[in-house]
C-alpha cells in the first residue's frame, strides 16, 4: 500500500507502510509462531487468514484541531498542532467519502476545536463506524455541554446532509487526559444502535461499545471459532469479556448447549440481548442464550455448574493485558475441556498459556486484523489434558 501522509512524513502511525503485505503477514506469523514456540511446543498453526491491505477500517477515530471554520481531522504533531488525515486510505471506502463531508458539516456548524496546549476549546474527537448495512454511527467527543444545543438543532441539516448517518451522539470527555473518551454518552437521534450484519446475523452496536476494527476480518474470526465449536460440540460455552456478543451469539447460531456471555459493559450486554432476541425469532433451533454484565478476572462471581458437566468451552477475548493470573487459576480448577482464547497481544497470550498447564494448545491461526502495523490477533483452541 502506498501512503502520501506516510510518504511525507506526515504521520507515521503505520509502522509497517511500504512493506509488501505478503511480507507483513509471514512477519506476523512468524513472531506470533516464536512467542507461543514455549507454551505451545505441539500447537498446529493453520494458515493465516489475511485481511485487503487497505480499506479496511470500519472505524475511523479522529482527533480534530486546526481552528473554528477551518478544523483538522486526524492526529496531533508533537507540538499538538492538528494533521489531517481525512484521506486516510486504511479506512473502508464509504467512510473515506464521508470523512471529508463531516469536516465540512463541522466547519458550517462552528464547531470549535479543543486545543490540547491551551486547554481551551470544545471538540476533541469525531468518530465515525461503518456497518456492513452501509449506515454509520458518527460520534462527537466533546470537553462540554456547550455545543450541545447547537448540534441538536443542525441535527436535521446533518442527516439531511449525510444520509447514511443513523446514529449520531456525544460524548463528554471533560478532563484533560490522553483518554479517547469519557463516561457520558448522549445520543441524539431517535436510533441509538448500528445494525452490524456479520455472517448472516445482526449484532447491535452501542455508541461506547467494542466492536473489532475489521469487520471482513472479525467474521473470518467468528466463523472459526464456531468450526472449534462445532467439532468439540460443547453442552455450554461462557463467553468471558463477550462485548456484543460475537462469540457468544455465533456459538448459539451453532446451537452447541447452553450459552452465557459476560461482559464489564452494561451497554454492551443490552446490545448482545437485543441480538439474542432478535436471533430466536425465527429460529427456534438457537441455542439457550444469556448475558450479565460482570467482571471476568473476578471468576469466583462466575456460575461454576455452567463448566461442572466437562464438556464446557470457555471463549476468552480479553483486553492487551490478557486474562491474568485469577482466570487463569480458576480455568486451571475448572472442569472446562476447551477454551477458546482470541488475543489481540501475542505476547500476553504466551505468558497466560505458561499458567494453563492442565491445557495443551491444539491449534493456532493469525488474523490479520491490523495490515500496515504490527498489531495482529491470535486466535488458539486449547484442550484439557
Ligand atoms: C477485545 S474486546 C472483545 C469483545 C468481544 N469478544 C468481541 O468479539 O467484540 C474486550 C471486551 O472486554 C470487555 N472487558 C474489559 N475488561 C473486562 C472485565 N474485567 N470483565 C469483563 N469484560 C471486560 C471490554 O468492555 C470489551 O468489550
Amino acid at each position: 500500500m502506498q501512503c502520501d501522509y506516510f510518504d511525507s512524513g506526515r504521520c507515521a502511525s503505520c509502522a509497517l507502510m511500504g512493506v509488501p503485505y505478503a511480507v507483513q503477514l509471514a512477519d506476523k506469523h512468524r513472531r506470533c509462531e516464536l512467542e507461543l514456540a514455549d507454551a505451545a511446543p505441539d500447537v498446529v498453526w493453520l494458515d493465516p487468514f489475511a485481511s485487503a491491505e487497505s480499506a479496511f477500517r470500519n472505524k475511523a477515530k479522529l482527533v480534530v484541531g486546526g481552528r473554528t471554520g477551518a478544523v483538522t481531522l486526524g492526529i496531533l504533531d508533537a507540538e499538538a498542532n492538528g494533521v489531517d488525515l481525512r484521506a486516510c486510505g486504511l479506512h473502508e471506502q464509504p467512510l473515506q467519502q464521508l470523512i471529508p463531508r463531516v469536516a465540512a458539516l463541522v466547519d458550517e456548524m462552528g464547531l470549535e476545536p479543543y486545543d490540547v496546549s491551551a486547554r481551551r476549546g470544545e471538540l476533541k474527537h469525531v468518530i465515525l463506524t461503518l456497518s456492513p448495512a452501509g449506515t454509520v454511527m458518527l460520534r462527537f467527543v466533546l470537553r462540554s455541554r456547550r455545543h450541545l444545543a447547537l448540534l441538536q438543532s443542525r441535527l436535521p441539516m446533518l442527516l439531511a446532509r449525510v444520509p447514511d448517518v443513523a446514529v449520531v451522539s456525544v460524548n463528554l470527555q471533560p478532563e484533560h487526559k490522553a483518554v479517547l473518551e469519557g463516561d457520558t454518552e448522549i445520543v441524539l437521534t431517535s436510533q441509538d444502535v448500528l445494525a452490524m450484519p456479520v455472517n448472516g446475523l445482526t449484532l447491535n452496536l452501542r455508541p461506547n461499545s467494542f466492536f473489532q476494527t475489521n469487520t471482513a476480518v472479525a467474521a473470518g474470526l467468528y466463523r472459526q471459532a464456531q468450526e472449534w465449536m462445532r467439532e468439540v460440540s460443547p453442552d455450554a460455552v461462557l463467553d468471558l469479556y463477550c462485548g456484543v456478543g460475537g462469540f457468544a451469539l455465533h456459538a448459539a447460531q451453532a446451537a452447541v448447549g447452553r450459552v452465557v456471555g459476560v461482559e464489564v459493559s452494561p451497554d454492551a450486554v443490552l446490545s448482545a440481548e437485543r441480538t439474542a432476541r432478535e436471533l430466536r425469532t425465527g429460529h427456534p433451533d438457537v441455542g439457550d442464550v444469556e448475558f450479565q454484565v460482570g467482571d471476568a478476572t473476578d471468576p469466583g462471581a462466575l456460575d461454576p455448574d455452567l463448566v461442572r458437566s466437562g464438556r464446557a468451552t470457555v471463549v476468552v477475548n480479553p483486553p492487551r493485558r490478557g486474562i491474568g493470573p485469577d482466570l487463569a487459576r480458576w480455568l486451571e480448577q475448572s472442569d472446562a475441556a476447551h477454551v477458546i482464547y482470541s488475543s489481540c497481544n501475542v505476547s500476553s497470550l504466551a505468558r497466560d498459556l505458561a499458567v494453563l498447564p492442565s491445557y495443551v494448545t491444539r491449534r493456532a491461526r493469525l488474523f490479520d486484523m491490523f495490515p500496515q502495523t504490527s498489531h495482529h490477533e491470535v486466535i488458539v483452541l486449547l484442550e484439557r489434558r
